[in-house]
């Protein structure tokens, strides 16, 4: 039996349906088994008998974490090390997500794994905090950093923009900072041959989509190919801008494109190129009748 805890956010949702999809026994939960409750994770756990973990559950607001840090630090951190505690207790594997946010945003070259941690912002600080939490506490875990994530379930990137272009004739977008967006569908795939695989290669992995992009690319090509598909419906000028006209309470990171070569080395899991994954996130929104 696998545990999504965090079965309603963006990721775990997906998650959930590729779960479904492929014929494996999970069980999900959400706000109502408190990842601050230990004994409410502990009671679920008995009831559960989980033989995988995978937490999606997060404080995820990162311009809010800006004014809330101890709220943020407690999911964060406190959370993930509540449930590593629980998953060393059962001896049970636990994948964990994390994010770009960890690091500075001063590189210039792919950011492997090892390479050091610096956020600059408070989400960032609060994340980087619980997986130093989860690698004290528990070593059979997998800590996935991801970036940019997108997908059906949620707010994001994508959606906004579609959003945007029906209703505007023009919209202006970052277009100095540079990373890969990640189709929530990319990512679940990895949780799914990571258990399928079930491997003891415990460790810090990176995923993202294939390819590298700055925001304004990437709504370049959402424009392109929301056109195409007719979810676009009307002409809108899609101009870049910098990060200082577009001020945000937390700041971005310039740089945040991951490395994939340690993921694809140890589970052969190769990305898709992000062009491909967001014309299949697309053509999936045309099936299921258009979200916005
Ligand atoms: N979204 C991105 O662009 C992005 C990028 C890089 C990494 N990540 C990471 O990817 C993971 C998934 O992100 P996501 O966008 O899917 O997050 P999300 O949509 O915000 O989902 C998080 C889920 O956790 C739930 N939750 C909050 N407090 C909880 C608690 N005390 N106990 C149990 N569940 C609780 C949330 O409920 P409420 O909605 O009611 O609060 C929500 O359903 C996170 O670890 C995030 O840091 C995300």
């Amino acid at each position: 039996m696998i545990w999504v805890i965090g079965n309603k956010g963006m990721l775990g949702r997906e998650l959930s349906d590729h779960l479904s999809e492929a014929g494996l026994s999970f069980i999900g939960t959400d706000r109502e088994v408190d990842i601050l409750s230990s004994a409410a994770l502990e009671e679920r756990a008995a009831e559960i008998h989980p033989a995988w973990i995978v937490n999606c559950s997060a404080y995820t607001a990162v311009d809010k974490a800006e004014e809330e840090e101890e709220a943020a630090r407690s999911l964060n951190r406190d959370g993930v090390a509540h449930i590593a505690k629980l998953a060393i207790s059962r001896k049970v594997p636990l994948i964990h997500i994390s994010t770009d946010y960890v690091f500075d945003g001063s590189s210039n070259t792919p950011l492997h794994e090892d390479a050091p941690c610096a956020p600059q912002t408070a989400y960032g600080r609060t994340k980087l905090a619980g997986e130093q939490e989860l690698r004290t506490i528990w070593p059979n875990h997998f800590i996935i950093r991801t970036a940019w994530l997108y997908g059906r379930y949620g707010k994001n990137f994508v959606d906004t923009m579609l959003s945007l272009m029906n209703s505007r004739k023009e919209i202006t977008v970052v277009n100095d900072q540079t990373g890969s967006p990640t189709w929530t569908r990319v990512l679940t795939g990895l949780i799914l041959t990571i258990i399928k695989q079930d491997k003891a290669c415990y460790g810090t992995y990176h995923l993202s989509g294939e390819g590298s992009c700055t925001w304004y690319q990437f709504a370049r090509e959402i424009y392109r190919m929301g056109r195409e598909r007719t979810l676009v419906s009307s002409d809108c000028a899609v101009t870049p801008c910098s990060s200082e006209q577009f001020p945000t309470a937390a700041k971005r990171p310039a740089y945040s494109l991951l490395s994939k070569e340690k993921i694809m080395h140890a589970f052969a899991y190769q990305p898709p190129q992000w062009q491909d994954s967001l014309a299949s996130y697309l053509d999936s929104l045309l099936e299921q009748g258009a979200k916005q």
